[in-house]
């Protein structure tokens, strides 16, 4: 069985330790050659390898493991890239959310300005990573989820136009089906989704019984009216994502046609999200508090004991095992379908063909095989059409280094709005991103 060769960039993520773990548990089906990770922070990585140093060596003594700094080191001969970084990092990401929130706009890290915010950062750098990569390893699988994936998807659309195994692909969606299976009581992969949408913008239109092909979608309308809507792993989660998960009842009251992706709440109530949301602890924060320290403190736990055995509470996490199994679908030609970014070409037939959608999509060796949604209904279009324009202006503005298209951005975006109030947010990134942004005249 070939053994592959994989690096991630952005090796010092949170995400990172369940990946390690995920990785050791899923050998037999996916076996690694080599695994490196990437990052610029050496501290951060030094924490994160370390621990993985350690558990490599218990659970998984026959791959190569290390991590690394060195670009030539990370991307020599390698079949896959998975790519999660997050640039500026969470002190940034506290300040998209924290500045539009001082003026009432929602804050949120992929939404609205704080995603266009971090979209301009992700993708300077973004651009920067896969040149890097392309130069040591021309046929690896690019596979990303930095974020904001449709801003990025956007960049790399247009940089890299003839780049055929460059995918962005996001988890929310696999994460709302299998919220679905909490509730309906059945295997997630019982189900066999319909989506249309852009990345955190999308709707499913049917949730199938994958063996007899019955309608779900009906049964779970009731189900969620009746209890809410809770994550799958909703005992590990923070209070702020079970809110998230909360509104979808909310959502389908007022728009009962489809099942929302979670994240339609910013787009639908941003006036009631700002106001409810803390402009003075947000997500960077509980994710500060929360996900971050526990996990470099297990770490560190763990370095000091020399040992995994005993401590391993990190817990390998539905997302990390959600992108092996996308990588695995493409190794192995499964032809698996996955929701994922692609550019429209009709997948979406009343959409531009040149938007980054998100659809579900068979998945092999040559790359995705969109699955088409026909014409969708004009409410949702015109929603959509929207914020498409608010994302391509986005990357208009990086690449004219436009400070009109930026303003056009914002302000066409539904969590804005107001032209009045793009400027002044904007004038503030501007001000807060000076180290990361180019100029914008
Ligand atoms: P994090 O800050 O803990 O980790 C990101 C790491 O990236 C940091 O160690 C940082 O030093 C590193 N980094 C920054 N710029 C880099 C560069 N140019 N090259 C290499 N490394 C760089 O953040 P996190 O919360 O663990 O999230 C990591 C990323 O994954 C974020 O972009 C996040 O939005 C994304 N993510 C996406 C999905 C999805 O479904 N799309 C799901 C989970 C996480
Ligand atoms: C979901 C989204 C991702 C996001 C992740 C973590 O999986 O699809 O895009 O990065 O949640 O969000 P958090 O707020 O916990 O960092
Ligand atoms: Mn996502």
């Amino acid at each position: 069985m070939k053994k592959y060769n994989l690096v991630i960039v952005g090796g010092g993520s949170t995400f990172t330790p369940g990946f390690l773990k995920s990785f050791c548990h899923m050998k037999e089906q996916f076996p690694l050659g080599k695994l490196v990770l990437f990052d610029i922070d050496a501290e951060r990585q030094s924490v994160i390898g370390e621990f993985g140093k350690i558990l490599f060596k218990e659970l998984y003594p026959e791959a190569v493991f290390h991590y690394t700094t060195d670009i030539a080191e990370a991307y020599q001969d390698m079949d896959f890239v998975f790519m999660q970084m997050r640039v500026g990092g969470y002190k940034m990401r506290e300040l998209d959310e924290k500045i539009p929130l001082q003026h009432g706009i929602i804050g949120q890290e992929t939404c609205g300005p704080g995603g266009f915010a971090y979209g301009l950062r992700s993708t300077k750098e973004m651009i920067k990573a896969i040149y890097d990569i392309r130069q040591y390893s021309p046929n690896a699988w690019i596979l990303n989820y930095s974020n904001p994936a449709a801003i990025v998807a956007e960049a790399l659309r247009r940089e890299f136009p003839n780049d055929k195994k460059i995918l962005n692909i996001c988890d929310q969606p696999e994460n709302v089906v299998r919220s679905c299976s909490r509730l309906l009581g059945c295997h997630f992969k019982e189900l066999d989704p319909v989506y249309f949408g852009l990345n955190h913008y999308g709707w499913f239109t049917h949730i199938y019984n994958k063996k007899t092909g019955e309608d779900l979608l009906p049964k779970l309308r009731a189900l969620i009216a009746e209890r809410g809507f809770l994550p799958q792993d909703a005992e590990q989660r923070d209070k702020s994502w079970l809110e998230t998960y909360g509104m979808v009842k909310q959502l389908m009251e007022d728009f009962p046609d489809y099942l929302p992706n979670t994240y339609n709440q910013y787009y639908l109530y941003p006036d009631y999200k700002a106001k409810h949301l803390d402009p003075n602890f947000t997500r960077a924060n509980e994710v500060m508090a929360s996900r971050e320290k526990r996990v470099f403190e297990e770490c560190k736990v763990i370095i000091n004991a020399g040992t995994t055995k005993g401590y391993i509470n990190i817990h390998e996490d539905a997302h990390a095992e959600f992108m092996i199994e996308v990588a695995m679908s493409i190794a192995y030609n499964k032809n698996d379908r996955f929701i994922i970014i692609v550019e429209n070409y009709g997948a979406i037939n009343n959409l531009p063909d040149d938007g980054m959608v998100e659809v579900v999509a068979e998945l092999g060796s040559n790359g995705p095989k969109p699955m088409r949604v026909g014409n969708i209904p004009t409410f949702y279009k015109g929603l959509l059409e929207n914020q498409l324009a608010s994302e391509k202006l986005a990357i208009d503005a990086y690449y004219e280094g436009s400070y009109q298209k930026a303003l056009e951005s914002l302000t066409i975006n539904r969590t804005v709005n107001d032209a009045k109030k793009a400027r002044i947010i904007l004038d503030a990134l501007i001000e807060a991103n000076k180290d990361y942004w180019p100029e914008l005249k």
